[in-house]
């Protein structure tokens, strides 16, 4: 199918910024016409990314106000990485001014933001797609697969978890301008719940005859940032001793309408390697995701070979279950970016931009997962209270007419847009 070229000014060009445009670029159809970062090395270092990729064929400038930008510019959409508490309101400034938008992970800062970005989003008739590239990591996609057809059986229980030791991250946020350090320092919650609760959602159908209805939150004590600072900066660094206000670990417990769970888990202060541990559990069966997140374990009782064993999802069921996106030649050889995720999103991300069309993560979903932050803070905040869920699609929940079907589709494998 012949590719309609889309326009798609960047905004926020640090390090996530600036590689996701690289392989924007990569996209059949999209043009990258401005960029804008409040850093003007970014902005040149930007200007470089785009020249080198687009070989002179079309001119592209650079901004340090996105408001000039939107104003100057004919974009179709944006793209937004910048810092978590500027995502909903450059949203809403791109969306009133005619673009569609994807917007990077992070959690919103209050409800009224996240209802804010549905109003305008209603009323510009402009889509807001949050990129959550774990939605179209290979494992997710094969564990939705199989619930999909059944294997696990009904649901009852789902985990997650951003465990990611980010400690000089976080702490070097002003030496290298990086924008995690004020949130560590003034807020305590689950701040980074996108990677996992997108699989999640989109497995049992929030928004989509399901919806979250209340949750609970607890975070430990603050002890590694600074046990970080003492013994890489030493004791004389300002902010040794600083009183963090983000606890450790913050665990989150949602209950959904149809009477499941989900765990979150959210832990970046420690030391320990990355692991989400995606885990979907059933009446019939579990997948887990390894600590290491190369491989899984899978039990499905009457199919697994032995009673209370656990099988390597790899060499057993990954062949027959992977979802076709994963079995196109180009996604399993597209190593950029994640091993592959951070393409299908922006593939997924450019098709719903020049087809105009709803896109997979569409408004409500992107307000129901980015709002689990300020729940959270809520809840942490009331000593583990239970907060209850907003319901975002005001009801429509119960009786949403379907998706758009489509190759990236999220509720469902649609096989007829395959070969394979
Ligand atoms: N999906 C993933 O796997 C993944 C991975 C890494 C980061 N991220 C997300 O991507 C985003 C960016 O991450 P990062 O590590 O590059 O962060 P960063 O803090 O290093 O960069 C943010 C950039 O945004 C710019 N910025 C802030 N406000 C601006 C404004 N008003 N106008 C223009 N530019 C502005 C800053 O100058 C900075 O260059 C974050 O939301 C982060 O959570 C996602």
């Amino acid at each position: 199918m012949e590719q309609k070229t889309c326009r798609i000014g960047c905004i926020g060009l640090s390090g996530r910024g600036s590689s996701m445009m690289d392989l924007l670029l990569t996209v059949p159809g999209v043009i990258v016409p401005a960029v804008c970062d409040l850093v003007p090395e970014r902005v040149e270092k930007g200007l470089d990314i785009v020249k080198k990729r687009n070989n002179g064929e079309y001119e592209v400038k650079g901004y340090s106000d996105y408001r000039e930008m939107l104003y100057n510019e004919e974009l179709d959409a944006v793209f937004v990485a910048t810092t978590w508490i500027t995502h909903i309101p450059i949203a809403i400034d791109a969306m009133r001014a005619g673009c569609h938008v994807g917007l990077e992970v992070g959690g919103a800062a209050s409800v009224e933001e996240c209802y804010k970005l549905i109003r305008t989003s209603e009323e510009t008739d402009r889509f807001c797609m949050l990129l959550e590239n774990c939605c179209y990591d290979r494992k997710e996609l094969a564990a939705f697969n199989m619930a999909k057809q059944g294997l696990f059986g009904e649901i009852v229980h789902l985990e997650g978890g951003y465990r990611h030791d980010l400690r000089d991250e976080i702490i070097l946020g002003r030496e290298n301008i990086h924008g995690r350090l004020k949130n560590f320092m003034h807020r305590n919650g689950e701040l980074y719940p996108t990677h996992e609760i997108g699989p999640i959602a989109k497995l049992i159908g929030i928004n989509r005859g399901n919806r979250f209805v209340s949750l609970v939150s607890m975070s430990s004590k603050s002890r590694g940032l600074n046990e970080w600072i003492k013994n890489n900066k030493g004791e004389d660094y300002d902010l040794y001793g600083y009183n963090w206000s983000c606890g450790d670990v913050t665990t989150t417990i949602i209950k959904c309408a149809n009477g499941e769970t989900v765990t979150l888990n959210h832990d970046c202060c420690c030391p320990r390697p990355y692991s989400r541990e995606y885990t979907v559990q059933g009446t019939k069966g579990i997948f887990k995701e390894a600590p290491d997140d190369s491989n899984a374990v899978v039990y499905l009782e009457g199919i697994s070979k032995e009673p209370h064993k656990w099988e390597d999802f790899n060499e057993v069921y990954r062949d027959k279950y992977d979802h076709p996106l994963w079995k196109e030649s180009d996604t399993v050889n597209c190593t950029a970016g994640h091993g592959g995720m951070d393409y299908l999103i922006l593939a997924a991300f450019a098709e719903s931009v020049q087809l105009g069309a709803e896109p997979p993560i569409d408004v409500y979903d992107t307000a129901t997962w980015m709002a689990i932050t300020a729940l959270s803070e809520q809840s942490v905040a009331m000593g583990g209270a239970v907060v209850s869920f907003p319901d975002f699609t005001d009801g429509r929940w119960i009786d949403r007419k379907p998706p758009r079907r489509g190759k990236f589709c999220l509720e469902e494998i649609c096989g007829e847009f395959f070969d394979n």
